[in-house]
């Protein structure tokens, strides 16, 4: 059985066209699978404490309540084999709820390790992941895109390099634009597990 983990970063949190297109796509392309769905658009996560930003960058300060929420969100995406997140662009890049996961989730000797010629090598075990990306601006190079090398590269740091961009474009265009994009976003991922998980 399928175990899937749908975040939501968008402030419109389970209302978000990404996170509705994810429920869709899991209940008509992956039924049976059993769904953890977050919403940290809607409810964020805490921003980093000092005790926790001590622990990352001092040896033997890895452990104990400083790291407990880090823990609690690692293990729960060790947990998954298809890992799903919903975000919107905010000024060419994730918005900075995401980033609030990111820097909890991130963390040196427990998703990466750092090897002897300084690089930072994943601990986690590679899973299938969709990044659904909502943004008012089309994809044609009107505007950078901080975003995608962004998500790349901080997914392949803790281990996870099979990473599918799905693209839902020009969404403050009106209703008609909104539904051609999230028809061709589902299509998208249609196409994308017909390969299978
Ligand atoms: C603070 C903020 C910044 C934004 N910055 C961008 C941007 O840089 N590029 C873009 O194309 N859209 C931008 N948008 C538009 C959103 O990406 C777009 O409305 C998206 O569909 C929102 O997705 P959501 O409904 O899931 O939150 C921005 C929206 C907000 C609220």
């Amino acid at each position: 059985m399928t175990r899937a983990l749908l975040l939501s970063f968008s402030p419109h949190g389970k209302a978000a066209h990404t996170f509705k297109l994810a429920r869709a796509f899991l209940s008509d392309l992956v039924p049976g699978a059993a769904v953890i769905e977050r919403d940290y658009g809607g409810q964020a996560l805490p921003p980093l404490t000092r005790e926790y930003a001590n622990a990352l960058t001092s040896t033997g300060g890895l452990s104990g309540n400083a790291t407990a929420l880090s823990e609690q969100l690692i293990v729960e995406l060790e947990a998954c084999d298809l890992l799903i997140i919903c975000t919107p662009v905010h000024n060419f890049t994730v918005p900075a709820a995401l980033k609030a996961w990111v820097d909890h989730v991130v963390r040196i000797q427990r998703s990466f390790t750092v090897n002897e010629q300084f690089e930072k090598v994943g601990l986690l075990d590679d899973r299938r992941t969709f990044v659904l990306v909502s943004s008012g601006n089309s994809r044609k190079g009107h505007e950078p895109d901080f975003l995608t090398p962004y998500m790349t590269a901080i997914l392949a740091t803790v281990g996870i390099r099979s990473v599918e961009f799905v693209y839902l474009g020009a969404m403050v265009r009106g209703e008609d634009a909104v539904k051609r994009a999230v028809e061709q976003a589902h299509r998208q991922l249609s196409e994308a597990i017909s390969t299978g998980l």
